[in-house]
């Protein structure tokens, strides 16, 4: 059954085009919140005197009969059902008769699944949210963990000085934070309810849009009808935040997978979140960290295929908007299983500290704070600078340890010695936001405080358990 048929006589309509037009396949999974929209829509039907009491009453009923079939897997979708909207309102027909073809009243669909898909935006950025949530309350946990473990900073993939192993595992704690931050953000603008904007131009019925949009729990309605019914920025964004967001996971997963190379050895990951070899038996992979990495790709290709869906589109509806939903629920189902895989990943990895230190205490990794010691004596820097960086290239064309050449330094010493000795250089980063023990324990306190904020925010227990 399509909702259209009396302007077409027969049902002629092609195969083909049916195939290629529906969206049922991907779409049913609105299913709960067409309920919910119907529900509102019913209830400002009645209010407005436009259906009686009895009439919503069993449009209600109906509504929640089709809810309970859809709950327990027994709602049967009809092959001739176009999409979501279709099948509930057909059903809803069936079981309610004659007064199911009042539902529809001041309606179109295309107010009505703007609504839908910003009800289950809301719902699937809170949860996403939730994930991000969980996994930094896990990098929290190792950082403070870890203690005073340290490791080399790098740039360039070049060791540069050493930084506290907290601090590594903070920083990508924060970029998450400011993902939650977005999501919460994209939320807070996409809760707008677009229903009562009809197929484009409102109604002559005495609809109130106010009404329905406090009842379906939104914070406000449309201003311009035309925009309700053809917006899908709210798409969009959630598209970037968990592209973004999807970037950071796949940053994390690249240096899991480095981490946890023979050659780096920084990391071990447990075996139940570890992968095997078919061929090779000695093999065990990071196989969660390499998908983290390698879906950040299709995420980044969601959004960019969807601002092309968008930029050619006229006002107001376009029947290409119903690209939206595919590329939104694969996003948020990749990331959302990414989340959960990356936060046990990183739960149950072992950090092996010595390895880390061992990097770290390379003779030359103390170089800056040879020539910051220099610079407390008073020399300029960019001397103290070429200084070191004479030492340092004396030390590997001789092959001679850095720390006999500063010893032997007039400039320098045994005070300046003392730099070069293990585990030393990392705590003499001592500015604010810096990786030395002294910053670190402030910054762990900052972010634990953001991070219960962010959790009660999305109704998550300090553990990680969603509230409610
Ligand atoms: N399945 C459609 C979508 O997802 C619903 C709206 C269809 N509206 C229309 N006038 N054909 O966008």
């Amino acid at each position: 059954m399509t909702l259209w048929q009396g302007r077409f006589g027969t049902s002629n309509q092609s195969a083909e085009l049916f195939a290629f037009t529906e969206s049922l396949s991907f779409d049913r999974r609105l299913a709960p919140d067409d309920i919910a929209c119907s529900r509102a829509h019913v209830r400002g039907l009645e209010r407005a005197g436009l259906i009686s009491g009895e009439d919503a009453g069993a449009l209600l009923a109906a509504l929640a009969e089709v809810e309970r079939e859809l709950a327990e897997g027994s709602f049967e979708f009809q092959a001739g059902d176009e999409d979501v909207h279709t099948a509930v309102e057909r059903r809803v027909t069936e079981v309610a008769g004659e007064v199911g073809g009042r539902l529809h009243t001041g309606r179109s669909r295309n107010d009505q699944v703007a609504t839908d898909l910003r009800l289950f935006t809301k719902r699937g950025l809170s949860e996403v949210a939730r994930g991000v949530v969980r996994l930094q309350q896990v990098l929290l946990a190792r950082a403070e963990e870890v203690g005073d473990a340290y490791l080399p900073g790098y740039t360039h993939m070049q060791r540069a000085q050493p930084v506290l192993l907290a601090h590594h595992l903070l920083a990508h704690g924060w970029a998450l934070a400011r993902d939650v931050d977005r999501l919460a953000a994209t939320r807070r603008r996409l809760d707008v309810s677009p229903l009562g904007a009809g197929a484009l131009a409102g109604s002559s019925l005495p609809l109130d849009p106010d009404w329905v949009a406090r009842e379906l729990g939104f914070a406000g309605r449309f201003e311009n009808s035309l925009d309700a019914v053809s917006d899908r920025d709210f798409v969009a964004e959630a598209l970037f935040d968990l592209a973004l967001l999807g970037t950071h996971l796949s940053r994390m997963g690249e240096e899991v997978v480095l981490w946890s190379t023979e050659e780096f050895g920084f990391l071990h990951l447990d075996d139940a979140y570890a992968t095997g070899s078919s061929m090779l038996p000695q093999k065990k992979n990071a196989d969660i960290a390499e998908l983290s990495r390698g879906k950040g790709g299709r995420l980044v290709g969601h959004l960019a295929g969807f601002m092309t869906t968008l930029k050619g589109l006229p006002l107001a509806y376009n029947r290409d908007l119903q690209e939206d939903k595919e590329p939104l629920f694969d996003a948020m189902d990749q990331v959302l299983r990414s989340l959960d895989a990356m936060s046990g990943l990183f739960a149950t990895a072992t950090f092996d500290t010595a390895a880390m230190a061992r990097a770290a205490d390379s003779h030359t990794s103390a170089a800056t704070d040879l020539a910051e010691w220099l610079v407390q004596k008073g020399v300029p820097f960019r001397q103290a600078h070429g200084l070191v960086g004479g030492l340092v290239r004396e030390s590997l064309q001789r092959r001679v340890p850095l720390a006999e050449l500063v010893a032997a330094h007039p400039a320098l010493g045994a005070d300046a010695v003392a730099l070069l000795e293990p585990g030393v250089a990392v705590t003499r980063r001592t500015t604010p936001g810096g990786a030395g023990p002294g910053p670190v324990g402030d910054q762990m306190e900052r972010f634990s405080v953001q991070l219960r904020a962010d959790a009660e925010r999305f109704g998550l227990g300090p553990s990680g358990q969603a509230a409610s």
